[in-house]
């Protein structure tokens, strides 16, 4: 990504993205509150595939816009939250891969999977919120703390 943007506008980007990742998170949420049937699967499975989209873009502009490292930059001393971040949206990338696999097979006619997936998709989110918060957190402190508000 070439284009450059102030960290204010940064800011902006990855709000809007928490918002559409949050809402998208939610619709799966009612979607599973009963036992879906083939037609609400395959819903499922869409929403789960434009999950993944918007989370490796959520991820790539939270790094390649060089917020994270921004913030590295500015407080040398959370250098290695940073890193943990930057590593957990690795895992995180796998982890929504693995399970947009597991609802491919139960689209393909392995229904019995479902609950699994489910699971997963569960275990999933909180991982995915742990993240968010603490990414919010950090944010919150260098701006607050670090760099005085400025930006
Ligand atoms: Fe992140
Ligand atoms: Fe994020």
């Amino acid at each position: 990504m070439e284009e450059m943007l102030s960290s204010r506008e940064m800011i902006k980007v990855m709000v809007d993205d928490h918002q559409l990742i949050a809402k998208t998170i939610n619709l799966l949420r009612l979607a599973f509150e009963d036992s879906p049937n083939e037609d609400q699967i395959k819903d499922i499975a869409r929403l789960i595939s434009s999950l993944r989209e918007n989370l490796i873009r959520h991820f790539k502009v939270e790094e390649d816009y060089g917020l994270l490292q921004e913030l590295a930059f500015e407080a040398p001393h959370i250098k290695c939250n940073v890193k943990d971040l930057c590593d957990e949206h690795r895992d995180m990338v796998d982890g929504i891969n693995q399970i947009c696999r597991c609802f491919q097979e139960v689209v393909g006619g392995e229904v019995s999977m479902v609950s699994k997936c489910r699971d997963d998709f569960v275990d999933f989110v909180t991982r995915l919120q742990n993240h968010e918060n603490r990414e919010n957190d950090l944010i919150l402190e260098v701006y607050n703390y670090d760099m005085g508000g400025r930006g």
